[in-house]
């Protein structure tokens, strides 16, 4: 890539989760050392507040205004710098252009987006235009889907490194996690249940466990799915549908295609949380299910809706408090193995954060990093990549330099 006068430049560092992205790279970089970086938002005396806020050290950041919504100042932005990481959401309704804008230039590109639909969309409109400029798209930099795609990543060059093939069976369960859920998050939640009653095409690629793949793989082996509160005879327990599950496995089977089914052709792929043994694990079980059956129907209902937006959830900007970051954390675990046969791995994947934003803001500096500093053309082409098949081995060794993760083998 020719020179350019960012590494990278943030966008969104005016809300709740690009802060802590800001105070990341500023921990790990200072302001007028080896890496040059910058913050973007649409409101230069927002941008001037958060500068100030970040303390002196922050003093010679450059800022750059820009509006999602005006393709000409996104395009005069992303043309300055080599890779653009946001937190601009929800993605659906602020971050299409910002895709465009870098696909066409040539620039690498990460966020923090869940959001299925969108990235279904982005994928079609855009995978060309990235192919031919050499920019690589890097979506769900975040909780999702870090720990699932680097963690399935993890545990099959494990397998192949120690069986000589993938297992592939393979269930991500959560063991524990503390954290909570901010208002930019909340909202990206509810636009896609609003999308999906809107438009029967969002529902069906909500359904599609493959709608993330390339067009050529857009199906196969049928997937398992935890929909209510099950058993799991592998780890012993009692498991609960996993709320980022439907987007952390739509992650993880598209690395498997992107990699030429380095998983194996008949790969598949669950996420649950664990509840625990016995009556109590079961119980347990139970309830979240229902919980999470309640808030689906309230998000789809019209007057819960409303009624969630203005008088429960944290509001855009609202989020957990520094020591709720602080003492949060997160811990889940992942096993392969292949039916019939002896060969089975066990690893695990934890955090020292909260999942959502302590956690999520080290993945996606770290990622901006690693795109900007590690990676040439010839390790990574353009397109639209994981993390994991885009970085590998270079992302791994930041996130446990520099995330707080940790990725171990624990049983096999
Ligand atoms: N994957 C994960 O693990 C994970 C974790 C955390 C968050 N997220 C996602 O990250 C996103 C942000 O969450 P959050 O809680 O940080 O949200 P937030 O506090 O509401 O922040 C949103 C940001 O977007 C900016 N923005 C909105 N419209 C804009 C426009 N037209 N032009 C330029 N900037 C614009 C806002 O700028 P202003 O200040 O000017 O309004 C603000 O900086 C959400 O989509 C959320 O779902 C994902």
């Amino acid at each position: 890539m020719s020179e350019r006068e960012f590494d990278v430049i943030l966008m969104g560092a005016t809300g709740f989760t690009g802060r802590l992205v800001a105070e990341h790279l500023l921990r790990r970089h200072g302001v007028g050392g080896q890496l040059k970086w910058a913050l973007a938002g649409r409101s230069r005396e927002k941008l001037e507040k958060i500068r100030i806020e970040l303390g002196e050290t922050a003093a010679g950041l450059p800022l750059i205004v820009a509006d999602s919504h005006d393709r000409e100042s996104l395009d005069a932005m992303v043309q300055r710098t080599r890779v653009v990481c946001t937190t601009v959401g929800p993605y659906a309704l602020h971050g299409s252009d910002l895709v465009g804008a870098c696909a066409a230039n040539g620039t690498d590109y990460c966020d923090l987006s869940g959001e299925v639909p969108w990235m279904r969309r982005m994928l079609d409109e855009h995978a060309e235009a990235a192919e031919s400029s050499g920019a690589r798209i890097v979506h769900c930099c975040g909780f999702d889907s870090i720990p699932s795609d680097m963690g399935v990543w993890f545990l099959q060059k494990q397998a192949a490194e120690r069986f000589g093939k993938p297992l592939e069976r393979v269930r991500m369960r959560v063991k524990a996690a503390k954290g909570g859920l901010s208002g930019g998050t909340y909202a990206s939640m509810l636009n896609i249940v609003e999308e999906a009653r809107r438009d029967k095409e969002v529902a069906r690629v909500l359904k599609n466990p493959y709608a993330l793949c390339p067009s050529e793989s857009r199906k196969g082996e049928r997937q398992p799915y935890v929909s209510s509160a099950e058993f799991d005879p592998v780890f012993g327990v009692w498991t609960a549908p996993f709320v980022m599950a439907a987007i952390n496995t739509r992650v993880v089977l598209k690395a498997n295609a992107l990699s030429e089914f380095a998983y194996g052709e008949n790969f598949r792929y669950d996420e649950a949380v664990m509840t625990g043994r016995g009556f109590s694990g079961r119980m347990k079980a139970t309830t979240v299910s229902l919980g999470m059956g309640a808030f689906a129907l309230g998000a789809a209902l019209g007057p819960t809706r409303s009624l969630l937006k203005k008088m429960v959830l944290p509001k855009p900007g609202e989020g957990p408090t520094a020591e709720q970051r602080e003492s949060g954390f997160f811990k889940i675990a992942i096993d392969g193995r292949n039916e019939g046969e002896d060969a089975s791995l066990r690893v695990s994947v934890s955090g020292d954060r909260d999942p959502g934003y302590g956690s999520t803001s080290k993945m996606l500096g770290e990622t901006a990093l690693a795109l900007a500093r590690d990676l040439s053309a010839d390790d990574c082409p353009g397109g639209m990549w994981t993390p994991s098949t885009a970085l590998g081995d270079k992302l791994l060794a930041r996130l446990q330099e520099h995330a707080g993760l940790a990725f171990e083998v624990v049983a096999s």
